[in-house]
C-alpha cells in the first residue's frame, strides 16, 4: 500500500460532518498501540505476565474481528448502494486482515505452549508480526477515513449516517459496549468525548451508563474526567490511587 502522505484528491477530512470511522478508529489505534507495547515487554519466564499479555492480545484480535464484521455489514453496504464496488479496496483489506488475525492467534498459541527456552524467539516473532499487522491497519484506516468517508459524505446527510451508526451500536452486547468505551473514550479529545458520552447517556439505561463511566474513569486523567463530568452536567468526583 502507498505510504506517502502527499495530498490526494480524495484524501480529505471534514470535521464538521458525522464521521462513522473516527471514534472507533481512535479506539483501535489506542488498543493496538497499547497491546503492541504490552507484547513487546512480555517476561517469557513469568507465566502470569505472559498470560496477561496474551489475554490482552486475544481481546485485541477479537475486537478487530468484530470491527471488520461491523464495517462489512453496515458501512460497506451503505457505500456500495450508492457506488457499486466503492468499498472493494477496503473489503479486500478486510479479507487479508482476517487471515493475519488467524496467523497471530496461532503464533500466540505456539508461544503459550512452548518450553521456556523457546519462548524468547517466539515472543519476538509475535511482536514483529503484530507490529506489521498494526502498520497495515493504520494504512487501511487512513483510506477509510478519507476515500470511504468522501463517498459517504457525498451521498448521505448526517442524519442518515447517524441512523447507520445507531443500527450498528444496537447490535453490541453490553460487554462489547464496555470494551469499546474502555479504549475509545480515553482516546478522544475532550470535545469528542463529551459528544460521544452525551449521546450514550441519552440512549442507555442509567445503570448501564454508570458502568461505562466506571470503566473509563481509571483511564482518564483528572483534567479529562472533570471536563467530561462538566459536559454531562454531573459533579466531578476524582478518585486518587
Ligand atoms: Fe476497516
Amino acid at each position: 500500500m502507498n505510504t506517502t502522505l502527499a495530498p490526494r484528491p480524495a484524501a480529505t477530512v471534514n470535521a464538521s460532518r458525522v464521521d462513522l470511522y473516527m471514534p472507533i478508529h481512535k479506539a483501535m489505534r489506542n488498543f493496538m498501540a497499547d497491546t503492541l507495547l504490552r507484547v513487546g515487554r512480555i517476561d517469557v519466564f513469568d507465566d502470569e505476565d505472559m498470560h496477561q499479555a496474551l489475554v490482552q492480545l486475544d481481546e485485541l484480535l477479537h475486537f478487530c474481528t468484530a470491527h471488520i464484521r461491523h464495517e462489512n455489514e453496515f458501512i460497506h453496504p451503505a457505500i456500495e448502494s450508492q457506488m457499486p464496488t466503492g468499498a472493494s479496496r477496503t473489503a479486500e483489506d478486510h479479507d487479508t486482515h482476517i487471515e493475519s488475525i488467524e496467523v497471530l492467534h496461532n503464533q500466540a498459541l505456539a508461544l503459550r505452549a512452548a518450553r521456556p527456552e523457546s519462548r524468547g524467539t517466539l515472543a519476538q516473532r509475535l511482536y514483529r508480526h503484530l507490529a506489521l499487522f498494526i502498520a497495515e491497519n493504520h494504512q487501511h484506516m487512513h483510506v477509510e477515513e478519507t476515500s470511504n468517508n468522501a463517498v459517504l459524505w457525498s451521498h448521505y446527510a448526517d442524519d442518515d449516517l447517524r441512523e447507520v451508526q445507531c443500527r450498528l451500536l444496537d447490535t453490541l452486547a453490553p460487554a462489547e459496549h464496555l470494551r469499546m468505551a474502555r479504549w475509545m473514550v480515553p482516546a478522544l479529545s475532550p470535545a469528542e468525548r463529551a459528544g460521544f458520552m452525551s449521546g450514550l447517556q441519552a440512549r442507555m439505561a442509567p445503570d448501564a451508563f454508570q458502568a461505562v463511566l466506571d470503566t473509563v474513569q481509571p483511564h482518564l486523567d483528572s483534567s479529562g474526567w472533570i471536563k467530561l463530568m462538566r459536559a454531562l452536567g454531573r459533579t466531578a468526583i476524582v478518585k486518587y490511587a
